[in-house]
């Protein structure tokens, strides 16, 4: 259902690997509701091509970027600007990746080399991005940006990892330059914690099948899909949505306020 609610709206989004990526989605909801957009990824998850794909269909550019390399984001940064003809109204961050998580590091037991690269890829992307954007002066006032986060950053999910701590930083940060930008340029910055969702990086997870059943049944409307976070992005990037910011909003079917479940419950009075 097609209602406009982006038209006339410049964007870039991030995260875009194929067609399981909740980025993906966004992009084709925010095409659907008349937004025009770059689409971004990093290098090396061009290679599998499939990308392309995404920009035929939506009519969009790729430009490739590592969300690490601060000049590979500025130059993304004025490239879309160039290609989109004036300044961004939405930026979706949705990019996560952890090299412990990857090679199965117990949490006690991180490498900090990769740790650092958790934090770096998964959270400073975030607020690299924001710099370059509040830095070129590259965003219209009441502009939207949203990152994407899960609820391990408020509480422990064993098999998260360092992707918990990654979170927490990337939460903290879409607060502070929430505050610096909305005083400077009436932007927004918010992050929407989203249900378990399957794609690459939540596959990568470990024990995700057994994870994904369990907050289904913890949460009072079942796990939101990835369509439905789509949905939430696009309102977010609306102007009906115009003085949230410096939140974290949860996308999560209720789960996050759920002590337990009926269904969840009865388990345990068998003996
Ligand atoms: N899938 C879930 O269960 C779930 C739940 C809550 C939040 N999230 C978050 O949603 C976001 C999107 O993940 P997804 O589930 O769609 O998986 P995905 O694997 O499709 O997307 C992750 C993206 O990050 C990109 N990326 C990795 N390193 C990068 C770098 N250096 N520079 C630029 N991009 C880089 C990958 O290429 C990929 O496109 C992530 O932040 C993830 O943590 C996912």
């Amino acid at each position: 259902m097609a209602n406009n609610l982006l038209k006339g709206k410049r964007g870039i989004i991030f995260g875009a690997l194929n067609d399981q990526s909740i980025a993906w989605k966004v992009a084709e909801r925010a095409h659907e509701e008349g937004a025009v957009f770059v689409l971004t990824n990093a290098p090396i998850a061009m290679r599998m091509g499939e990308i392309n794909n995404l920009a035929t269909k939506t009519n969009s550019q790729v430009i490739p970027a590592d969300a690490t390399n601060v000049e590979e984001i500025d130059h993304l940064v004025a490239q879309s600007m160039e290609i989109l003809g004036g300044k961004i109204d939405f930026v979706l961050h949705s990019i996560g990746m952890s090299p412990n998580v990857r090679k199965g590091k117990h949490y006690t037991e991180s490498n900090y080399g990769y740790y650092n690269q958790t934090m770096d890829v998964s959270a400073m992307s975030l607020h690299k991005t924001l710099a370059s954007l509040y830095k070129q002066d590259a965003m219209n006032e009441w502009g939207s940006v949203v990152a994407l986060s899960y609820i391990a950053a408020q509480r422990i999910f064993p098999d998260y990892n360092d992707m918990a701590d990654a979170k927490s930083l990337l939460e903290s940060i879409a607060r502070s330059f929430g505050y610096h930008y909305g005083i400077k340029k009436k932007v927004r910055v918010n992050t929407i914690s989203q249900s378990p969702t399957v794609t690459t990086a939540g596959q990568g997870i470990k024990g995700f099948k057994e994870f994904i059943n369990f907050s289904e049944q913890m949460s009072p409307l079942g796990n939101a899909s990835g369509l439905a976070c789509a949905d939430y992005c696009v309102s977010m990037f609306s102007d009906l949505t115009r003085y949230v910011t410096m939140q974290n909003l949860f996308h999560d079917g209720g789960f996050s306020n759920t002590g337990v479940t009926q269904g969840v419950i009865e388990r345990f009075g068998e003996e």
